[in-house]
């Protein structure tokens, strides 16, 4: 089977999702491996490298597509603009898919993807189980996130992070706090320590006070009633407006004392919740900032503008999207190894092999008939559902 890597044409995205390295593994499977001419260019990865590693170059996408069984992406495939020119248009009826597809935010494409036979799977939607880590490109792209959001942070602060002892006197460290706590949140806090700064951080899981503090942060605990903060998947789930309104209340004074928030807080599938407001802001210190990488899911700051910095009584609020994509090299590494090792997981001998008894093909499925055409049954035309995994949207 060949498996096409195209161009991602969504504006400002740098990340391609094959590199040289995943293709010598895909070979060594039996798949044949087809890239589009500039693919992997704007992750340093040039033509030449794709062909040493085994791969075929193919000029465009129309002619990498009407040759790929699986097409391997980053980013969802464009809708139909109406002409016929959308990447979904371009697709033959019955490839497979593996992209970020975030559902929830893209039912035309998705209506689109089941109308033509594509079976699609959700990277996003990787059940976050043991054997699956290796898969979780979710985790993979937000630790990239939590350590940009700090960079951002150190860069804009007009203060030193590390504590500096100088002839002109001695610097104290940034104080930074991290909200939320996750994969995003432990990879700012980890990386603020580093530059050293001093770091607090609340999570409303308090399972996460350990792994905080492994990281030399402080875990604020709060006194407040939060009923199963946890789902079962592990994830928090959405708290009442009252126990939010008391959880704000009892974090201005450390907000107030903050020279940098980072915000990381989502709940899956929800708006995300609202942690700061403009009042919680004006408390904040002239030259005080906060990034917040909730921005796309509807920001953890009142004043958050996705993709744009806010600047309120001399505090910025900044709202960066696409973070992973500004670090397109190391991020383009880890989607790669994230993908391939998925895609090798689907494949038996060269050709796709999808158990219907297995939680890591039905949990990001989001698409198109399991069974490959080649193996069908005469007259098995029933479909069965698509997969409910919760998306973490963004
Ligand atoms: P996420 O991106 O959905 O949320 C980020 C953080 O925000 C979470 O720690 C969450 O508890 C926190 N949060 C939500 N609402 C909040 C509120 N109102 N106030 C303060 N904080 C709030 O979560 P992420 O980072 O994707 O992962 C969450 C958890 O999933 C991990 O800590 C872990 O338990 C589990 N996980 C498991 C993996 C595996 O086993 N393969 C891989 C990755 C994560």
């Amino acid at each position: 089977m060949i498996v096409g890597i195209p161009q991602e044409i969504i504006p400002g995205e740098k990340r391609v999702a094959l590199v040289p390295e995943g293709v010598e593994k895909l070979i060594e499977a039996n798949l044949e491996v087809l890239v589009q001419s500039g693919a992997g260019e704007k992750a340093g990865y040039s033509d030449a490298s794709y062909e040493k590693a085994g791969a075929g170059i193919e000029a465009d996408a129309a002619g990498l597509y009407s040759r790929a069984d699986i097409v391997l992406k980053v980013r969802e495939p464009a809708a139909d603009s109406g002409s016929g020119e959308g990447e979904v248009e371009s697709f033959r009826n019955d490839t497979a898919l593996i992209s970020f597809i975030f559902p929830a935010s893209n039912p035309e494409i998705v209506k689109r993807l089941e109308e033509k036979n594509i079976r699609c799977f959700a990277m996003e939607l990787m059940p976050r189980i043991t054997r699956a880590q290796s898969m979780d490109a979710l985790s993979s792209m937000s630790s990239i996130a939590g350590y940009q959001a700090v960079l951002i942070a150190a860069e804009i602060l007009p203060k030193f992070f590390p504590m500096l002892m100088t002839a002109a006197g001695t610097i104290t460290p940034a104080k930074v706090l991290v909200l939320g706590a996750g994969v995003a949140g432990l990879q700012a806090i980890a990386t603020a320590k580093r530059l050293g700064a001093v770091v607090e951080a609340y999570d409303i899981r308090p399972v996460v006070k350990e792994q905080v503090e492994s990281l030399g942060a402080k875990f604020i605990e709060l006194e407040v009633e939060t009923e199963d903060a946890e789902d079962s998947g592990g994830y928090a789930t959405e708290q009442g407006e009252e126990t939010q309104e008391k959880i704000r209340k009892l974090l201005l004074e450390r907000i107030a004392q903050s020279d940098a928030v980072i915000t990381t807080a989502l709940v899956p599938g929800k708006k995300a919740p609202l942690l700061m407001t403009r009042e919680m802001v004006e408390a904040m210190s002239a030259g005080a900032l906060v990034v917040d990488l909730a921005a796309e899911q509807g920001g953890n700051c009142e004043l958050t503008e996705p993709g744009k910095t806010v600047e309120h009584n001399g505090v910025k609020v900044i709202g960066p999207v696409d973070l992973p994509s500004t670090m397109a090299v190391h991020a383009s590494d880890m989607y790669s190894r994230n993908i391939s090792t998925y895609l090798l997981h689907l494949v038996n001998d060269g050709k796709l092999n999808l158990d219907p008894e297995d939680e890591l093909v039905t949990g990001p499925r989001v698409s198109g008939k399991m069974d490959p055409p080649a193996e069908k049954e005469p007259g098995a035309d029933e479909e069965s559902e698509p997969g409910t995994g919760e998306p973490t949207d963004g």
